[in-house]
């Protein structure tokens, strides 16, 4: 027989699905998406192993096949599981596709996810206007009396949270900005729109672990390994148009860079 037919439910995979309709507020092939993914994570299904067969994990887990089939699109879209026709669902070589992100090539958020297939999201957190502290006004270029806009987005591929991006940008050289000019869309875009788009970065990379409201925004563990950034943007002007500090998914990125040779 198939390995997928003699494979067991783990128990725990069962007792993490909360039994009868209505005991949690997500729909309940995002429960079973969720119960599964923990498993595949722990282990109880190996990279290239099947998942037991859609009729047996229903009947196990009590729910329809349609429910256990709408978990495992999302868990392929995911880039968990790999649903192959006529054969079943395997747990993917090495889980879910890393991030790659080149260091060396100033893009936006939205321009990386775009070349990935994938939508980009950017639920705004924060907004508002003020000063900047000292240190802000320095890398900004900026007197402590003139005007900022703080923005602080959470930033979505495919609707997974991946990172919490703040932007600190000069009112006088964006214009007049609302929390609703940011919502969803490209900041970089916007700001090319208003002749400001950042055409140079410096960036810093740290290692940090996540607090618990990171935790909470991102989906990830208490103390979960993220990439901290902060990175300063001019535009051809030479001018500073904005001031960034992001944390992003320890388990979802990889920054890249290309080294060279001195003098080549
Ligand atoms: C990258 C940068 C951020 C910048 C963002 C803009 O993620 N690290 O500093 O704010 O791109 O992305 P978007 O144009 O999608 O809003």
């Amino acid at each position: 027989m198939p390995a997928r037919l003699s494979s067991p439910v783990p128990s725990a995979l069962a007792a993490a699905l909360p039994s009868g309709a209505g005991l949690s507020s997500s729909p309940r092939y995002l429960q079973v998406a969720g119960a599964l993914q923990a498993a595949i994570e722990r282990g109880e299904y190996p990279a290239g192993s099947a998942l037991p067969a859609e009729r047996e994990l229903a009947a196990r887990l009590g729910v329809s096949r349609v429910t256990v089939r709408q978990a495992t699109l999302k868990l392929a879209e995911r880039g968990l599981v790999v649903r192959r026709h006529g054969s079943g669902t395997f747990v993917a070589a090495s889980g879910p596709e890393r991030i790659q992100h080149p260091l060396s090539r100033l893009t936006s958020f939205t321009e990386d996810m775009h070349s990935r297939g994938l939508s980009a999201g950017g639920q705004v957190l924060s907004f508002g206007a003020g000063h900047p502290n000292p240190q802000e006004a320095m890398q900004l270029g900026l007197s402590p009396g003139q005007r900022v806009y703080r923005v602080r987005r959470l930033r979505t591929a495919g609707g997974e949270a991946l990172a919490v991006e703040e932007s600190i940008l000069s009112a006088e050289r964006l214009g007049i900005l609302s929390a609703a000019d940011v919502q969803d869309v490209s900041l970089y875009a916007l700001m090319q729109q208003r002749g400001a788009a950042p055409v140079r970065a410096l960036r810093q990379l740290r290692a940090v672990n996540a607090d618990q409201e990171l935790a909470e925004l991102l989906g990830v563990p208490l103390g979960a390994a993220l990439l901290s950034t902060e990175r300063v943007a001019w535009d051809a002007a030479g001018r500073a148009v904005e001031l960034a500090r992001a944390s992003y998914r320890g388990d979802r990125y990889d920054f890249v860079m290309e080294l060279r040779e001195a003098g080549t």
